[in-house]
C-alpha cells in the first residue's frame, strides 16, 4: 500500500530499524525491489532521482511504482536528490509520497531557506520531505561532490529545525558509487552519535551500498573492469542501525547487480537474444541483491 515517508519512517525511528530505499530506472529494477520486499514482509522506498525522470519518464515511472504499491506492504514513491524545483513541484503534484530537497551543495542559510520552502509546499499534500546537510562524496549523473564535508551535530540540529524535514541525510563518511573509500572502509559513527543526541528525527544514510565482491567478480569475469571498488560493510551499516540510521539507500548494488547479470547471460547463452532472457537474469540477481539488504537492515517481517 502506498506510504507517506513520514509514515514508513516513523515506525522505523520506533523500532530501531532502517527502510531500504532503492533507486528504479525501469520496470525490471522495480519487479526485483518488490519481489523481495514482499518476500521479506519488509516495508519499502522506492526512489526516483533526477536522472531517472529524464531517462524513463514520469508518467511511466509513477505507473510502475504505484503498481507495485498494490502489494501488501507499505511502499513510498520518493524523489531522491531532488534540486530542481519545476522536477520536485510535478513530482508532488503526480502523487510521489515523500520528497528529498538536496541543497547541500548550497551555503548553510540557502540550504535552509530552500528546504523550508519544499516543506511548505510538500506539506499542502501532507507529504514529508529528506533535507540533506553536509556533503556525501562521489558522482553519479546529476550529483557530483569531490570531497566529503561531515555534518556538524550543532548544525543539524538549528536544520532541523528551521526546516522542519520529516529526515534528514548526513553525512558520516560514504560516497555514491562502488569507489568510497582508500584503504579502509571506515563510517564516523562517533558523529552520528553526536547528532542523534540533539535531534529527534530519522537520520539517513546515502552512499550506503555494499558492492559485494561477488558481484564485482562476476561482472568483471565477463567482461566488466571495475577495479579498487570498496562499499560500506555489512558490520558497519548494522552498527549505523544500531545508533540511529534509518533509511538506508541503494543504487550502486542494483546496478552492479543488472551488469553482472546480463553480461553473465550474454557470454553463456550467445545464441539468445531475447530482452526477456537477458534482462530476467539480471532481474533475478538485484532480487537477491535487495533481499540481502532488507535483511541486514532488520526491516523483515516489519511490514
Ligand atoms: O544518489 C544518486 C543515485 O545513485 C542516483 O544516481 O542520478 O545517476 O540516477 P543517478
Ligand atoms: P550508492 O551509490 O552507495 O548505492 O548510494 C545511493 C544513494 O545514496 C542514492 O541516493
Ligand atoms: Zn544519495
Amino acid at each position: 500500500m502506498l506510504t507517506t515517508l513520514q509514515d514508513i519512517l516513523k515506525k522505523a525511528h520506533k523500532g530501531n530499524y532502517a527502510v531500504g530505499a532503492f533507486n528504479i530506472n525501469n520496470m525490471e529494477i522495480c519487479q526485483a525491489i518488490i519481489a523481495a520486499a514482499v518476500k521479506q514482509k519488509s516495508p519499502v522506498i522506492l526512489q526516483t532521482s533526477e536522472g531517472a525522470l529524464e531517462y524513463a519518464g514520469m508518467d511511466y515511472l509513477k505507473c510502475i511504482a504505484y503498481n507495485a504499491a498494490k502489494q501488501n506492504i507499505p511502499v513510498c514513491l520518493h524523489l531522491d536528490h531532488g534540486r530542481d524545483l519545476s522536477i520536485i513541484k510535478d513530482c508532488i503534484k503526480a502523487g510521489w509520497t515523500g520528497i528529498m530537497y538536496d541543497g547541500s551543495h548550497l551555503p548553510f542559510k540557502q540550504n535552509i531557506k530552500n528546504t523550508k520552502k519544499i516543506v511548505q509546499l510538500a506539506a499542502t499534500k501532507n507529504i514529508g520531505v529528506e533535507g540533506e546537510l553536509g556533503t556525501i562524496g562521489g558522482a553519479e549523473d546529476k550529483i557530483t561532490a569531490r570531497t566529503i564535508i561531515y555534518t556538524e551535530p550543532e548544525d543539524a540540529k538549528e536544520f532541523v529545525e528551521k526546516t522542519g524535514v520529516c529526515a534528514l541525510a548526513i553525512a558520516i563518511g560514504t560516497s555514491h558509487g562502488a569507489h568510497k573509500f582508500h584503504g579502509t572502509a571506515k563510517l564516523d559513527i562517533k558523529r552520528l552519535q553526536d547528532i542523534k543526541k540533539k535531534i529527534k528525527i530519522p537520520l539517513v544514510l546515502h552512499g550506503a551500498s555494499g558492492v559485494p565482491r561477488f558481484l564485482v567478480k562476476q561482472a568483471n569475469k565477463y567482461g566488466a573492469q571495475i577495479t579498487g571498488s570498496m562499499g560500506v560493510p555489512d558490520e558497519q551499516i548494522k552498527q549505523a542501525i544500531r545508533n540511529g540510521i534509518n533509511k538506508i539507500n541503494t543504487d550502486t548494488d542494483l546496478r552492479l547487480a543488472f551488469d553482472a547479470g546480463i553480461r553473465k547471460f550474454l557470454k553463456e547463452q550467445p545464441t539468445d537474444f531475447d530482452p526477456r532472457h537477458i534482462l530476467g537474469e539480471a532481474r533475478t540477481l538485484m532480487q537477491q541483491t535487495v533481499e540481502h539488504r532488507l535483511k541486514l537492515f532488520g526491516s523483515r517481517g516489519k511490514a
